[in-house]
């Protein structure tokens, strides 16, 4: 048995390979679980080289029992940081049973195994997804929930999972993340987010039509009500993000209750404000054309972000140009992702 560890579920990942540098940086020593199934064994190499350190890397599901009870057996997990799991709104539609057996069916697996170890401290990734519709901005905490597809559906019941689990056995330490809109890229510009096929979220296809891999941006709608019709959202650079887990880490051992808390800016901007910065940050155009809005897109979307300086003294530093030089910086030198 070694010094105490954290378990980083889903830590090849796009938000879980910057969270394993920070991390690793702030003395924490960590183990990657991860299927591979959305990420590459690359992110974590480069992780190595950037931390200047190996990193414990074990392949595995969190739907099977045998593959965590392994790493609980082997390790003294101290807690847990839970990434894993499907994030495609669209294929969520298509294939809901495969996200409530990812999301749900794993965190459940997880939960048991962690519970048979008396590991009961586990930092959750959920979504302002959760908000569905919000009837105003910015978002407190305490707003109505709701979702509007499978994979909403599936952050919403891990949400309320988690607080059963709590009510059910008060030891437990439970801290739910609702994270606003990551973007941007580690400042080496040597892992950042690698989508599969054409992206489904605005920042990788701006940056993908910049690059010159995609011909033209469709802007989802200009007739919402924001400042110039496009949709308003709140992007949070993925190292501000990550910053937000372990500033979670550093007090879950003294929290009393389930710690519910946006990380987001607080500030929103409009598809337009995002290729307006992208296009000053690259120096390259960003071809677009106005499209009809996208099925269960909404017109706004940007945290109050109060709750999370007041409980995790965490507050997002980095502002729009940072997350799109830090983007730029990545895609130009990966303009194929990972694989090279
Ligand atoms: P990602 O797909 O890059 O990372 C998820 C990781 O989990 C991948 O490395 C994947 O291989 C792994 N994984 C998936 N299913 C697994 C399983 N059954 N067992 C083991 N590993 C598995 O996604 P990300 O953007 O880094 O998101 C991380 C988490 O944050 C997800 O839970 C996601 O739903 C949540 N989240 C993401 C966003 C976003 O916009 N990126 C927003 C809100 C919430
Ligand atoms: C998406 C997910 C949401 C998830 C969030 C954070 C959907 C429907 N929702 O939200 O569940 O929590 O990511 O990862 O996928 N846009 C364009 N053209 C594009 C792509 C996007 O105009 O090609 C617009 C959208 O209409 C929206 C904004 O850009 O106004 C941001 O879109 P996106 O990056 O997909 O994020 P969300 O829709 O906020």
């Amino acid at each position: 048995m070694s010094k105490h560890k954290i378990l980083v579920t889903g830590g090849a990942g796009y938000i879980g390979s910057h969270t394993a540098i920070l991390l690793i940086e702030a003395g924490y020593d960590i183990i990657i679980f991860d299927n591979f199934s959305n990420a590459s064994k690359e992110s974590i190499k480069r992780v190595e080289t950037i931390v200047n350190k190996d990193i414990i890397l074990i392949e595995g599901d969190i739907r099977n029992r045998n593959d965590l009870h392994n790493v609980f057996t082997h390790y003294c997990i101290d807690a847990v940081i839970h990434f894993a799991g499907l994030k495609a709104v669209g294929e969520s539609v298509e294939k809901p049973l495969s996200y409530y057996d990812n999301n749900i069916n794993g965190t459940i697996v997880l939960c048991e195994v962690m519970a048979e170890h008396n590991c009961k401290s586990i930092v959750f990734s959920s979504s302002a997804t959760v908000y569905g519709d919000p009837h105003t901005t910015p978002i407190k905490e305490n707003f109505p929930l709701s979702a509007t597809n499978p994979y909403g559906r599936s952050k919403l019941f891990i949400e309320e999972m988690l607080h059963d689990l709590y009510i059910s056995d008060s030891s437990w330490k439970i801290i739910l993340l609702r994270y606003f809109n990551p973007v941007g890229a580690h400042i080496s510009g040597t892992i950042g987010e690698d989508p599969n096929g054409i992206p489904n979220n605005l920042m990788p296809f701006i940056a993908q039509t910049a690059v010159g891999k995609l011909n033209c941006l469709s802007v989802f709608g200009d007739d919402y009500d924001t400042h110039d019709g496009t949709g308003v959202r709140d992007y949070i650079h993925v190292t501000d993000l990550a910053d937000g887990h372990v500033k979670a880490l550093d007090i879950i051992k003294d929290i009393k209750k389930v710690i519910t808390v946006n990380l987001g800016t607080g500030t929103g901007y409009s598809v337009l404000d995002m290729v307006k910065a992208f296009e000053k940050a690259s120096g390259k155009d960003v071809p677009y054309c106005i499209a009809p809005r996208r099925a269960g897109d909404i017109a706004k979307c940007f945290a109050d972000p109060s709750y999370a300086k007041e409980v995790l003294n965490w507050e997002a530093t980095k502002g729009i140009e940072e997350m799109c030089q830090d983007s730029w910086r990545w895609q130009s030198n990966n303009p194929n992702g990972y694989e090279g």
